[in-house]
């Protein structure tokens, strides 16, 4: 595997995360937020986003994995570490790094909900045009791709890759 063509820059991603991080320290002020990434691939965009919130936020994270199939979302969630604090009456925001399938955040939306927090909303940089996919209301998104594969930021190929400071398409060789 090859690292491709450069799909979305370091710098344009960083002049997108301070206007999501903006729209959200308006929608939150004055409200306790709670952020909580989903591991692995969530963990750059959180760190990077959450200097663009000016307020005092708390962070959690999820670990989840779909079963079966490497780089296709088969639907069936397990969850690998929970949050580590109730979300009862909170204010809680989902950071996610891509949404493909959606079936992940799909089935993260309705076991969350039932925690019987404040407010559920949704923050993702990168979303998959030209994919069929389950209703998702994404409160802030970032960039629309095309349906490819992409590395980088935060996404890996076969676990590498998520350090790239860039969005690349992958090369097959
Ligand atoms: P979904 O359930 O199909 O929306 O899958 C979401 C998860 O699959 C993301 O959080 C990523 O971890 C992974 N994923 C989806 N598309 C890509 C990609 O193009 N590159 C790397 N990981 C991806
Ligand atoms: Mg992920």
């Amino acid at each position: 595997m090859k690292i491709g063509r450069t799909l979305v820059s370091a710098e344009e991603i960083d002049a997108k995360l301070e206007e999501m991080g903006a729209a959200i320290t308006r929608d939150y002020e004055g409200k306790d937020l709670l952020l909580v990434g989903i591991l692995k691939g969530a963990f750059v965009v959180m760190a990077d986003l959450a200097r663009h919130i000016a307020l005092p936020l708390e962070f959690d994270f999820m670990a989840v994995s779909s079963y079966g199939a490497s780089t296709k979302s088969s639907g069936v969630v397990r969850i690998l570490k929970d949050l580590d604090e109730e979300i009862d009456g909170r204010h809680v925001l989902i950071i996610e790094d891509i949404i493909d399938t959606g079936l992940t955040l799909q089935y993260l939306m309705k076991n969350l909900k039932v925690r019987n927090p404040a407010s559920l909303k949704l923050a993702a940089l990168l979303i998959k045009e030209g994919v069929e996919r389950p209703p998702l209301d994404v409160a802030y998104e970032g960039f629309h791709i095309g349906p490819e594969f992409v590395i980088g930021y935060g996404l890996d190929f076969d676990g590498k890759y998520r350090n790239l400071p860039y969005v690349a398409v992958v090369d097959e060789v």
